[in-house]
C-alpha cells in the first residue's frame, strides 16, 4: 500500500504521544504522513473530552473534511481518542462519513482494524480497555518522533475520580509500563537525537511497577548520557512523595519547573471536587521542594466557577496564587462532563465565573511577565528545538519551559547554550548567544 494519512490532534501531550505512535504504526502498512487534507487517503482526528463542546468540535471537524473531498474520493475517517472512548458506536450512528471509531487502549489494533476494514468496508469500533497489549505492541516498533523534547508516556488511566473529570472514564484504570520497556524507548529516543524526555502520565507521579516508583526511573533516565533534562506530567500531591521529593537534591537532569495541578485554593471546594488532599499538604509539599532547591517554580491547573464556589472560596484560590507565585499555568471555567458526580451539581452564574477567570488569569499572567522581566539581562540555559518559522533565529526553551528566541543557527539546534536575556513579554524571552563559556548563568 501507498497510502497518505493525515492525523489531527486535539488535548493533552499523552494524545500527541499516542497520535506520533498511532504513526509510527500505520507506517508498517504502507501509510506517509501529510500535512494537507486534500491530499490524504485517510484522515484520523485524535479527539479530547475534556471539556464541553469536545464532541461538537469532532462533527464540525469531520463536515469540514467533508467539504474538502466533495469532489474527491472519500478518505478513510478514523476518530481516534477519548471523544471516540466515549461515545464509541453512536459516533458511527450519528455520522456514516466515519469508518472506524478506536479508543485509546486499542491502539495496538489500529493496523489491522485499517486492513480489515479496507478489505471488507465493514464499519468497525474498538473500544476496548487493554493497556497491556497496547504498550506490548507500542514496545515492538520504535518511537520515531525525532524531537529534540520527546514525550515518553509512562502510565495511563485514572484511579482517582476527581468528581468534575472524564479521565477514569476515557481512559481506564491506573496502569503502569514495565521499567524495562520504558528505558528500552528512552535508549532509543535518545539514539535518535532526544536531548529532554517528558514522562508522561494522567497520573504520572502514581507510577509503580514492581519495586520502581517514579523516583527511580528518574534516576534510571538520567543515566542516558545523551539525556539532558528530564521532566513529568500531570502529577497529582496526593501522590508527591518523599522519594520523588528527595530526587530535586540529587538529579541533575531534573528540571525545577513542578505542575502540579491544585484545581482551587479552598478546603471546601477541593473536598466537592472529591481531590483527597487539602491546601495546607499543598503548601507541604512546597516548603519541602523550596527548602530542597529555592530555583524551583510551581506550575498549576485551575477550575473556576466549580459548583458551590462561593466569594471566599474564590478568594482563597487568589491568595494561593499569590503566595505561590505559580507560573506558566492553566485556568479554565468548570464544564459539566456526561457522567460525572459533578455533572449534576448546580452550576453558578455564568458571568461571574467569567469575570472570576479573568481575574485568576491577569494574575497569572502578571505572575508569568514578572518571572520573564526578572530574567532581563541575565544569562540563561536554553534547550535549542528548532529553527523560528522564518528560520532566520533559533527557538527554545529555559529550564521552566518557557520559550526562548535566540540568533542561533541550525547547528545549534540540540544543544543547550547559554543566552542573555535582552527582553521578554508574557509567554517569550528573547535574548543573545554568549559566547564566552565563563559567563555566569542565572
Ligand atoms: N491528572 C491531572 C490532575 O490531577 O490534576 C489533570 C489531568 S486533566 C487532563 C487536565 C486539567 O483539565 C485538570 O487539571 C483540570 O484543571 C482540567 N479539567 C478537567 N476536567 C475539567 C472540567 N470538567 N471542567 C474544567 N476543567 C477541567
Ligand atoms: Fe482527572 Fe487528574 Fe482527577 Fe484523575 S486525578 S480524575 S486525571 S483530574
Ligand atoms: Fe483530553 Fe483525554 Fe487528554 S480527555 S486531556 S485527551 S486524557
Amino acid at each position: 500500500m501507498n497510502q497518505k494519512i493525515f492525523i489531527k490532534t486535539f488535548g493533552c501531550q499523552m494524545n500527541e504521544y499516542d497520535s506520533n505512535r498511532i504513526y509510527d504504526s500505520v507506517k508498517k502498512i504502507g501509510f506517509q504522513k501529510t500535512e494537507k487534507y486534500e491530499e490524504a487517503n485517510c484522515y484520523l482526528l485524535n479527539t479530547c473530552h475534556i471539556r464541553d463542546k469536545a464532541k461538537e468540535k469532532v462533527y464540525h471537524e469531520i463536515g469540514r473534511v467533508k467539504k474538502i473531498f466533495r469532489s474527491k474520493q472519500k478518505p478513510l475517517v478514523i476518530i481516534a481518542g477519548c471523544v471516540a472512548q466515549a461515545e464509541n458506536q453512536e459516533m458511527l450512528k450519528r455520522e456514516p462519513y466515519i469508518d472506524l471509531v478506536i479508543g485509546p487502549q486499542s491502539y495496538h489494533k489500529i493496523n489491522d482494524t485499517i486492513l480489515n476494514h479496507i478489505e471488507k468496508k465493514k464499519k468497525i469500533e474498538e473500544t476496548e480497555f487493554d493497556a497491556i497489549s497496547k504498550f506490548d505492541y507500542l514496545n515492538k516498533i520504535n518511537n520515531d518522533s525525532g524531537k529534540i523534547s520527546s514525550f515518553l508516556t509512562i502510565q495511563e488511566g485514572c484511579d482517582k475520580f476527581c468528581h468534575f473529570c472524564v479521565v477514569p472514564y476515557t481512559r481506564g484504570p491506573e496502569y503502569s509500563r514495565p521499567l524495562e520497556q520504558i528505558l528500552d524507548e528512552a535508549k532509543y529516543l535518545a539514539d535518535n537525537g532526544a536531548q529532554e524526555i517528558v514522562l508522561l502520565g494522567q497520573n504520572v507521579n502514581a507510577y509503580s511497577y514492581e519495586q520502581n516508583k517514579l523516583s527511580n526511573l528518574i534516576f534510571e533516565i538520567e543515566k542516558i548520557p545523551q539525556i539532558k533534562r528530564i521532566r513529568y506530567t500531570t502529577s497529582h500531591p496526593k501522590d508527591m512523595s518523599d522519594d520523588l521529593i528527595k530526587v530535586y537534591k540529587s538529579s541533575k537532569k531534573l528540571m525545577p519547573l513542578v505542575h502540579l495541578p491544585v484545581q482551587s485554593g479552598s478546603n471546601k471546594i477541593l473536598e466537592r471536587m472529591n481531590r483527597k488532599h487539602t491546601i495546607s499538604e499543598y503548601h507541604k509539599i512546597f516548603d519541602k521542594l523550596k527548602d530542597i532547591n529555592p530555583n524551583i517554580e510551581f506550575s498549576s491547573d485551575f477550575i473556576i466557577g466549580y459548583p458551590g464556589e462561593e466569594e471566599e472560596d474564590f478568594q482563597a484560590t487568589f491568595e494561593l496564587i499569590n503566595k505561590i507565585k505559580f507560573i506558566n499555568s492553566f485556568s479554565f471555567i468548570f464544564s459539566p462532563r456526561p457522567g460525572t458526580v459533578a455533572a449534576d451539581l448546580e452550576l453558578i452564574d455564568k458571568k461571574i465565573s467569567m469575570e472570576r477567570l479573568e481575574i485568576i488569569q491577569n494574575q497569572l499572567f502578571e505572575n508569568q511577565i514578572n518571572m520573564n522581566k526578572s530574567l532581563e539581562n541575565k544569562t540563561i540555559n536554553v534547550l535549542v528545538e528548532n529553527l523560528t518559522d522564518d528560520k532566520t533565529q533559533v527557538f527554545g526553551r529555559s529550564e521552566y519551559m518557557t520559550s526562548v528566541i535566540f540568533n542561533g543557527k541550525k547547528e545549534d539546534i540540540g544543544k543547550i547554550l547559554p543566552v542573555r536575556i535582552i527582553k521578554s513579554n508574557r509567554s517569550t524571552l528573547f535574548g543573545e548567544i554568549i559566547n564566552n563559556s565563563n559567563q555566569k548563568v542565572a
